[in-house]
């Protein structure tokens, strides 16, 4: 009979995917089968992020929980970003753990496995040629990793200190790994990268010329791929190749995520974003100029060290200049291995609340508008999941929630759809037409 597999995952796209590689290893490779109930798991991985305070401290709360319901002889895995930072010291702090695995080691799941408290965080692992057995959570979207790691230095972030430095996957095997997930059903990809349009970078064994711009139109020639996705591009990385081709590729959904963090160039310094809210704004520009249909979504940080009243107010500038659909916005968390938390000019946790309720209360009356003026008019919808009461849920192009009444032979088609009420959070409509 096979084992029980219970997965938790935290964070950001890259770690969903991540959790599926580590399903598909410890099913194919270890007879392990996927449940939600933890009590009956034989084997409990937290799949972590570190890229805030809040999330590390509430895996050792959650890892006494787990061992509290645990079956007898269940062992627990810490995986992702947390893994790796802390690394050994997981063990010590928990030694009901019985293995840490670094994001960057993800492929050695079955190794770790067999092993009484390993620890595999090693952050110079090269897995961009690694071969992971097949596993995707929705048939009809595929998510595809196409570089690990990351080479910038953001002052602010843990992240190339946990996933290592940038590997680019070649792009014969992505092209491979997203054919056989069309061939299986899936009609969009969502490219996957920390810094997903300065691919090509660098590769570890292959030897390739090609950067984001060219391997996306690579994968625009895949037959029966009809929609690409990709997070996160950086703004600096966005070249006017790339706005061109983002803009012209029918296939590529006109959904953008362009990452502020800061509106005060001063700060962007700061944070050694490499570029100025003057660039910021023309990127942004030139994206409704070139597409006025995108939505433009982003990430702001509020109460980075130093953050002056005038520094928020260029942050508040531009929301109201780029109207961001989607905003996902934080207090500062200064983390260890990062050069901003040794910066004498902390802003206090009582300022940066009060800016970030500024900025998210702003965002949510843009939102609404935004949302409002949808009503009558018509998306293209892929439809993705079905949801209770005979509803299904799709994503628009330009990736809103959409709901319509349905059932199962809508799923995998995309229809266009009338909007008929709007939400903050999601559209309803009504089927137009069905291919
Ligand atoms: N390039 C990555 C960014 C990873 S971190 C990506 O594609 O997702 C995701 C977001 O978390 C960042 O854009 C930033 O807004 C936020 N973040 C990172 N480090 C942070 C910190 N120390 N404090 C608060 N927010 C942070
Ligand atoms: Fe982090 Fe900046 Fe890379 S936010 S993931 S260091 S692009």
């Amino acid at each position: 009979m096979s084992k029980k597999l219970f997965i938790e995952t935290l964070g950001c796209a890259m770690n969903v995917r991540d959790t599926e590689h580590m399903i598909a290893e410890l099913s194919i490779k270890k007879d392990y089968e996927l449940t939600e109930t933890l009590e009956e798991a034989d084997l409990i991985i937290i799949n972590t992020c570190s890229v805030r305070e809040k999330p590390v401290a509430k895996l050792f709360s959650e890892i006494g929980v787990f061992n509290k319901k645990k079956k007898e002889g269940a062992k627990i895995g810490v995986a992702g970003c947390t893994a790796s930072h802390l690394g050994e010291e997981i063990i010590k702090r928990a030694p009901s753990v019985d293995f840490v695995l670094g994001a960057r080691n993800v492929s050695k799941i079955t190794e770790v496995v067999e092993k009484k408290h390993a620890v595999e965080v090693s952050t110079d692992y090269d897995e961009s040629t690694y071969a992971f057995g097949e596993y995707r959570t929705n048939s009809f979207k595929a998510m595809v990793n196409i570089s690990i790691g990351c080479d910038k230095a953001c002052t602010f972030c843990i992240v190339p200190a946990t996933r290592g430095d940038e590997i680019s996957i070649p792009s014969d095997l992505l092209v491979q790994e997203i054919t056989k997930a069309v061939n299986n059903g899936a009609k969009e990809v969502m490219l996957l990268g920390q810094n997903v349009n300065n691919y090509g970078r660098r590769f570890g064994a292959a030897e390739e010329k090609i950067d984001f711009t060219g391997l996306l139109q690579k994968i625009s020639a895949i037959d029966g791929l009809e929609r690409i996705r990709f997070t996160s591009p950086h703004p600096l990385h966005m070249d006017d190749a790339f706005l061109d081709e983002f803009a012209s590729n029918p296939k590529i959904c006109k959904q953008i995520h362009v990452p502020l963090q800061s509106g005060s160039t001063q700060l962007l310094k700061a944070m050694k974003r490499g570029y100025t809210k003057e660039w910021f704004l023309n990127r942004c520009e030139k994206i409704r100029t070139l597409c006025p249909e995108a939505a433009i979504s982003t990430d702001i940080i509020v109460g980075f060290p130093g953050e002056s009243d005038a520094d928020f107010e260029d942050t508040m500038e531009v929301l109201e200049k780029v109207r961001f659909e989607q905003l996902f916005s934080f207090k500062y968390s200064p983390r260890p291995h990062t050069e901003a938390a040794e910066y004498g000019n902390q802003v206090s946790d009582e300022v940066a609340s009060v800016r970030l309720t500024r900025l998210q209360k702003r965002h949510t009356e843009i939102l609404d508008e935004v949302m409002d003026a949808q009503v009558g008019k018509v998306h293209k919808v892929y439809f993705d999941e079905l949801k209770p009461g005979n509803r299904v849920a799709g994503r628009s192009d330009d990736g809103k929630l959409v709901f319509v009444e349905g059932s199962e032979e809508l799923l995998g088609q995309i229809v266009d759809v009338k909007i008929t009420k709007a939400s903050r959070g999601a559209l309803d409509g009504v089927v137009l037409n069905q291919s």
